[in-house]
């Protein structure tokens, strides 16, 4: 490469690393340096895998084309180009991927292509290594020694925007969490001290006591969410992928609610295709989504009203509907309903809540390549769908 062309691309580096820097959504920001890295390399394609340093395990996050549910594929450290690289901190340029003895092939089917050359990089930030960056297949001939020191170069600025991202989400989170507590524990203290008052009398206390193991109850519902959203967000909780029949699952969904929704008087209709229907994707995960929407749909619901399940089958795509005859959200704020921690105002009214579950249902189904649609009338009642490619 003459010197011009050269500087032209550590021009492009530069560039490109300053709006590395400036990214701090996580899925952005592993979007821009794999699209970043196949640029600079010239190559077909490109991958980030990232390391949990507390399972051990080492996975897909981000590739330029890449099937969304490929998101945390796990690839084996001491089977893998990638574990080489993670393991001895050493870049690797490989010629023939096929016949290294290092290859794990089923990244070439994963991400849809077979590999032939190889460039990989470790992410290295504050002396950890806490990923792996690989260009696959250059466009012409093979990775050139050039080509390996501009993606070790920019895989040092990738891997301390990664940190950085990752340390902010923590931190917003972990800020919104704190001010969430303060309510519950404003009360807990208040009846803490009301109870310790010599005048108190026995029914008095016996209502402190409830008030009491009603916000315990909040705070713990509280934390299990909260540890939910971040594991989801910070991309540690992985899916677990496994086919399973989708039918059998909406039909243990809607068992577990129907307790509670006849001791609110509220009837429970379920409308199931008679046939399984298959589907892959994280089974566990899918069922908390759909049990946190119809636990909403029991929760702010009016007596003597009612709760539909519906699965609507189409060729590509499934249609999960729950259906309340509740007190409805008002337009102004259906936008707002997915924001961690939000509630309608006047909510507490009707229900006990951390306004973390709209969050969570909405990042499972996007983590399967899914979208949530929402459709309420105030006063009428709520439709909430989850979306599900097949
Ligand atoms: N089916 C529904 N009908 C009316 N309002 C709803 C419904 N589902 C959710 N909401 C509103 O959206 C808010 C956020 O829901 P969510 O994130 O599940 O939090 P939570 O149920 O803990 O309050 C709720 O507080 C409520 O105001
Ligand atoms: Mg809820």
């Amino acid at each position: 490469m003459n010197t011009e062309a050269q500087l032209a691309r550590y021009q492009r580096l530069i560039a490109l690393s300053r709006d590395l820097a400036s990214t701090l959504d996580l899925d952005i920001l592993l979007g821009r340096i794999v699209d970043a890295a196949a640029e600079l390399t010239a190559a077909e394609a490109a991958s980030i895998l990232l390391h949990d340093s507390r399972s051990g395990k080492l996975r897909f996050q981000a590739a330029t084309s890449f099937d969304p549910r490929l998101r945390g594929f796990e690839v084996p450290v001491d089977k893998s180009v990638a574990g080489w690289i993670l393991n001895t901190g050493q870049p690797a340029r490989i010629a023939n991927a096929q016949s290294d003895e290092r290859h794990f092939a089923q990244i070439g089917q994963a991400i849809g292509s077979p590999t032939h050359t190889l460039l990989g990089v470790p992410l290295r930030a504050h002396h950890k290594i806490i990923g792996v960056l690989e260009a696959i297949n250059k466009h012409q001939g093979e990775f050139t020694p050039d080509d390996q020191e501009i993606l070790m170069t920019l895989g040092a600025h990738a891997a301390i925007a990664i940190e950085n991202s990752r340390l902010f989400q923590q931190f917003d989170l972990i800020a919104e969490f704190v001010h969430e507590l303060r309510t519950p524990l404003a009360a807990l203290q208040t009846a803490a001290h009301l109870l310790n008052h010599p005048d108190v009398n026995a029914a008095k206390r016996t209502q402190l006591a409830v008030s009491i193991q009603t916000e315990i109850a909040r705070l713990a519902e509280l934390s299990t969410n909260f540890l939910d959203l971040a594991r989801l967000e910070s991309g540690r909780s992985q899916l677990t992928l496994e086919t399973y029949n989708l039918t059998a699952l909406l039909e243990e969904c809607a068992a577990l609610i129907r307790l509670d929704a006849e001791r609110q008087s509220l009837s429970c209709k379920v409308s199931l295709p008679a046939a399984p229907v298959s589907l892959s994707g994280d089974r566990a995960k899918i069922k908390q989504a759909v049990l946190n929407l119809l636990n909403n749909a029991v929760k702010y619901n009016r007596p003597g009203g009612s709760i539909t399940l519906e699965l609507e089958v189409e060729p590509n795509i499934v249609c999960i509907t729950v259906t309340d005859t509740g007190i409805g959200i008002p337009q102004k704020y259906i936008h707002q309903l997915t924001n961690k921690f939000f509630r309608v105002p006047g909510s507490e009214k009707h229900a006990q809540g951390t306004g973390l579950g709209l969050s969570i249902v909405k990042r499972i189904t996007e983590a399967h390549g899914g979208h949530l649609e929402v459709e309420s009338r105030e006063g009428t009642g709520t439709r909430f769908t989850i979306h599900l490619p097949r």
